[in-house]
């Protein structure tokens, strides 16, 4: 397995690789890697020759008052996973490779990132269209593997690689869950064995709304919210929306997306069903 630190290096890699006629499959990342990783590693070794995980925690997509500084970080052992998983090599640049000073040039998406998690991290996704459209650039590859728990990421990247002709085909991978339900996540390490225990509620109360009938999305919304407040989460949104183009006042007959975002303690989770 390489593992490369310069654009250039990673560039040329792909590029010989295609040359080769072999099709290339990245899987963007922030480290700190877990099962859910490993399964859109084995959507990419499945559809693709190569495997190129890139591994980098984006200064960018973080807030001010967010957990950048102690996001979770252990290249060892990601490296490590990666390569018992069959990755063809590691993209892991530092942040002067890919924000050169004075960098002063973003990619918005103007629409999709405005609801949701947009509402209380507003230059989060500013942050991820840029930095997946730099690890694009890179990486050069075929095709892209991003995980369906982050489904407003999802289709943010999907309309921008839509709306600027990206030519990578975008798959999702479904969420996988811990034994209990818990969504994998990274973040997961933060919590508490009480908060863990707590958040619990999140997934079972996505499952449980599921099942359920509902009269009208203001029933579902109150239902999911409090089964996660009454387990002491502090709930950031539950919101029903249109799977495919995230607009509220949807229309029950097609796929509907509960997503919530809830802080057990300090640490903010997702997760999110599609009915
Ligand atoms: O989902 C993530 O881990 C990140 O948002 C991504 C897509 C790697 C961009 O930094």
């Amino acid at each position: 397995m390489k593992i490369f630190n310069s654009i250039k290096e990673m560039q040329v890699f792909s590029l010989s690789s295609k040359r080769d006629g072999k099709k290339v499959a990245v899987v963007p990342t922030m480290g700190f890697l877990h099962e859910g990783h490993m399964s859109l590693i084995d959507i990419a070794k499945k559809e693709a020759d190569i495997v190129v995980v890139t591994i980098f925690v984006n200064p960018t997509q973080f807030g001010p008052n967010e957990d950048f500084s102690r996001y979770p970080r252990d290249f060892e052992r990601d490296s490590r996973l990666c390569h018992e998983r069959g990755t063809d090599a590691i993209f892991a640049p530092e942040a002067s490779e890919m924000y050169p000073t004075g960098a002063s040039t973003w990619i918005t998406e103007d629409s999709l990132s405005k609801g949701l998690c947009g509402k209380s991290r507003p230059l989060h996704f500013r942050g991820v269209t840029t930095v997946v459209a730099k690890l694009f650039n890179a990486v050069l590859p075929d095709l892209a593997v991003f995980g369906q728990k982050d489904a407003q990421q999802l289709a943010v990247i999907k309309r921008m690689v839509r709306d600027l002709n990206f030519p990578v085909k975008i798959i999702a991978g479904p969420i996988v869950r811990e034994a209990d339900g818990l969504a994998m996540s990274s973040r997961n390490k933060y919590l508490s064995p009480d908060e863990r225990k707590n958040a619990l509620s999140i997934s079972s109360a996505l499952r449980e709304a599921g099942k359920k009938i509902f009269g009208d999305s203001a029933g579902l919304r109150d239902f999911v919210s409090s089964k996660i407040s009454s387990n002491g989460g502090r709930v950031d949104y539950v919101e029903v929306v249109d799977a495919e183009t995230l607009e509220p006042d949807c229309n029950f007959e097609r796929p509907l997306l509960i997503a919530v975002a809830a802080y057990f303690g300090t640490t903010r989770l997702i997760d999110n069903t599609i009915i």
